[in-house]
């Protein structure tokens, strides 16, 4: 069974869980996309937040995001654990995180993905992002990212 919560700062265990997601931020993500050095910084952030998901009882994914102003919010990370992948958990996390911005009345929730990340791309259009533009050199020298956003009004 996959149960996905919140992180607060009254989580059971939250020292253990949020050491178990930045274990997974550093093997998913190289170190120029990655928040693992600064995670608690991140948690911290008036603005922010981070869903987890638990399957059978282990952490499988998570997902941040944060609503920086009045006109938009961000998907700022999302990962599912490899053994656990192509089980729909991701698009869970996904869609929850966008019922979190819907939550903050904003009209539209963006987002940066490395274009060579083709099963998160395929999964931002079938929810429904559009890509706007690429930004050359975003992550790194050769590493580039899509602008993708979601517009909340039309859905
Ligand atoms: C992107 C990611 C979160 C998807 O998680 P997942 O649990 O495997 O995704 P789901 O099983 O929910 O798949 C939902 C949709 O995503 C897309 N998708 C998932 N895996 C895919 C793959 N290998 N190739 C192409 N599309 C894929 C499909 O559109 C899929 O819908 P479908 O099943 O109807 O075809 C996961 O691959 C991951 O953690 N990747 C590494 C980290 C990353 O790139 N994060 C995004 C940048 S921050």
């Amino acid at each position: 069974m996959a149960i996905i919560a919140e992180l607060n700062k009254n989580t059971e265990n939250r020292a253990k869980l949020v050491e178990e997601i930045v274990k997974l931020e550093r093997k998913i993500f190289p170190k120029h996309e990655s928040y693992a050095a600064f995670f608690e910084n991140e948690l911290k952030r008036k603005n922010a937040g981070l869903l987890y998901l638990h399957a059978d009882g282990e952490l499988a994914g998570y997902v941040m995001y944060s609503w920086p102003s009045s006109l938009y919010a961000s998907i700022t990370k999302l990962a599912v654990k490899e053994q656990w992948r192509k089980q729909g958990h991701g698009e869970a996390l996904l869609k929850a995180a966008i019922q979190k911005c819907k939550t903050r009345k904003v009209s539209r929730i963006m987002l940066h993905v490395d274009p060579l990340r083709t099963p998160a791309v395929s999964l931002y259009k079938k929810l429904g992002f559009q890509v706007d533009r690429l930004i050359e050199g975003y992550y790194s020298l050769e590493r580039h990212a899509y602008v993708m956003y979601l517009e909340l009004d039309s859905n």
